[in-house]
């Protein structure tokens, strides 16, 4: 590996780290209610450089300030890891992804400091900060992963169905994150204070504010259960693809944990670690099926090219 990769791979890893700090400490912001921390100025502070003595002052500056350190980091990979996208292609839309959703993000972040902004807005604002998170990551994952992994997966094809449920997983993780956000901006975080009832009702109606959350809960228990179907499809692949067997039983194993945490949350009225971890494992969640949506993905495009591939050259095992 040339020292140009290792840089990035380093820097990548960093980057990651710094990016679900950054997505934390927003979740902080929001369950918190400091979003106005700060009063309506952006970049100053209540009109000065350094915050109040208040928390949440405290809170909505030091989110600001880790978002402008992680920007450098993401400049770093950016400066570092754009000219190794002729080894590996992926690069040419992860790379752009990523520094393009930190500046929207933190143009969406100033906005909603300074103007009001609809709930529909900042739920956006979440997704965009998991596509920021997962571009990173996943440009670390493919500096991480060895020529050997390569090889194998470009020798090994998953089937067709299976990619196809595994794209849609990931679609519709997509739109339970964003219902899981519009339920926290739209303020239907104990519209129904039970679970997994709604105000006691087994078959809740989707009105109202108790309708967002039985929207956000219905979500959940579907992606729960393709998440299992998944990872049962994934377990039996294990001989010839590993790595998409393990993520299987990664994803599965988070969904579960999200789906006790959404009920922690409610039955600890809001408390903030349960909401912090919520958040935390959505992030975990969505990076792994993006990763998994990448080895499917890479491999579809290695079989379009290579039909009968069973030696596998080096140049086409690379991402
Ligand atoms: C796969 C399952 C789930 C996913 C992917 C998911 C995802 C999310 C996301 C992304 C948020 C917004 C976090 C933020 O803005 O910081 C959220 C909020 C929320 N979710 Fe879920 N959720 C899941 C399951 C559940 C379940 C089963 C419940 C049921 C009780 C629940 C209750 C809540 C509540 C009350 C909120 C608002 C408070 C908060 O943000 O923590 N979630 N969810």
């Amino acid at each position: 590996m040339d020292k140009r990769a290792i840089w990035a791979k380093r820097l990548a890893i960093a980057t990651a780290i710094g990016m679900f700090i950054v997505l934390l400490m927003g979740a902080r912001v929001t369950a918190t209610g400091s979003g106005t921390g700060c009063g309506n100025d952006w970049p100053l502070c209540n009109g000065r450089f350094l915050p109040a003595d208040t928390y949440h002052s405290i809170v909505e500056y030091s989110h600001r300030l880790v978002t402008g350190l992680e920007s450098f980091l993401v400049l770093g990979t950016t400066i570092v890891a754009w000219p190794l996208r002729r080894k590996h292609r992926s690069f040419t839309l992860l790379v752009p992804a990523m520094a393009g959703t930190l500046v929207l993000q933190s143009l969406m972040g100033a906005a909603a400091v300074m103007w009001p902004t609809s709930p529909e807005i900042m739920a956006t604002h979440f997704g965009i900060s998991l596509i920021c998170l997962a571009s990173a990551a996943l440009i670390a994952i493919i500096l991480l992963e060895s020529q050997a992994t390569r090889e194998r997966r470009a020798r090994h094809y998953v089937p067709d169905a299976f990619r196809a449920l595994l794209i849609a997983t990931f679609v519709l993780s997509i739109g339970v994150a964003y219902s899981g956000a519009y339920v926290r901006h739209t303020g239907a975080e104990l519209a129904c204070s039970s679970w997994p009832t709604c105000n006691g009702k087994l078959v809740p109606s989707y009105e109202g504010l108790p309708g967002i959350q039985t929207m956000h809960r219905t979500g959940a228990g579907l992606i729960g259960v393709v998440i299992l179907a998944l990872a049962l499809w994934a377990f039996s692949l294990r001989k010839t693809r590993p790595d998409i067997a393990w993520l299987g039983g990664i994803a599965l194993v988070i969904v579960l944990g999200q789906i006790a945490a959404g009920g922690i949350v409610v039955y600890s009225g809001l408390q903030l670690l349960a909401q912090l971890l919520h958040a935390g494992l959505m992030a975990a969640l969505f990076v792994t099926l993006s990763d998994g949506v990448r080895r499917v993905w890479v491999n579809h495009a290695e079989r379009a090219a290579e039909p009968s591939t069973v030696s596998v050259p080096s140049s086409i095992a690379a991402d």
